[in-house]
C-alpha cells in the first residue's frame, strides 16, 4: 500500500553553482513532495567519502568525493507518498544523456558525474542518508495526520 516516507535527495554542487537550486525545488514541490529539512553545506573529504562509502572502490569513486566537495550542496528532507520511488523517477537516469524529458536530469544536469541531484535509491537508504544529514529534531512539521493531502 502507498505510504507517506521521506527520502533524501541532494541539490549537487553543479546545480547550486549554476543557479538551479530555485528551480529544481519548485520542480519537486510541483511533483509534490514537502520540504521538511534543508541545509546548504560544504561536505567535506571525509563526510563525502562516509555519504559515498557504498561506492569505495569504483573507479569513480575519487572523482565523485571531489565533485561533492566542490562546494556547496543542498541536502534535503523530501517528503511524499511513496518518495523514494518517485524521486528515482522524477530525477531521471544518472547520466542526463539518457534521462527521460522533463526530468531533472535531463533539465538541469551537465553529465553522468555532475549531474545535479542525488536521490536515495531504497527505503533503507533514505532512513540512513536523512539521518546522516539531519537530527530527528529538526525535520519540521513531520506529518502528523493532518495537514498534508494524499497526493500518490
Ligand atoms: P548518484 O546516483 O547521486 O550517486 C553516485 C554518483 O556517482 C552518481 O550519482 C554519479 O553522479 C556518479 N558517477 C560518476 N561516474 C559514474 C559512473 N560511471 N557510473 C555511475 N555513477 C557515476
Amino acid at each position: 500500500m502507498a505510504s507517506l516516507s521521506l527520502t533524501l535527495g541532494i541539490v549537487k554542487p553543479d546545480a547550486v553553482e549554476g543557479g538551479k537550486t530555485g528551480q529544481i525545488v519548485a520542480h519537486l514541490e510541483q511533483a509534490g513532495f514537502v520540504l521538511r529539512a534543508a541545509r546548504l553545506v560544504r561536505l567535506s573529504e571525509a563526510q563525502a567519502g562516509a555519504f559515498y562509502e557504498v561506492h569505495r572502490g569504483r573507479p569513480f569513486y575519487a572523482e565523485l568525493v571531489r565533485f561533492m566537495t566542490s562546494g556547496p550542496c543542498l541536502p534535503m528532507a523530501l517528503q511524499r507518498i511513496d518518495a523514494v520511488a518517485h524521486l528515482r523517477t522524477v530525477i531521471g537516469a544518472t547520466d542526463p544523456a539518457e534521462a527521460a524529458a522533463g526530468t531533472i536530469r535531463k533539465l538541469f544536469a551537465e553529465s553522468k558525474g555532475r549531474n545535479a541531484i542525488h536521490a536515495s535509491d531504497s527505503q533503507d537508504n533514505a532512513e540512513r542518508e536523512v539521518g546522516f544529514f539531519f537530527a530527528e529534531g529538526e525535520l519540521a512539521g513531520l506529518w502528523d495526520g493532518k495537514n498534508v493531502d494524499s497526493k500518490g
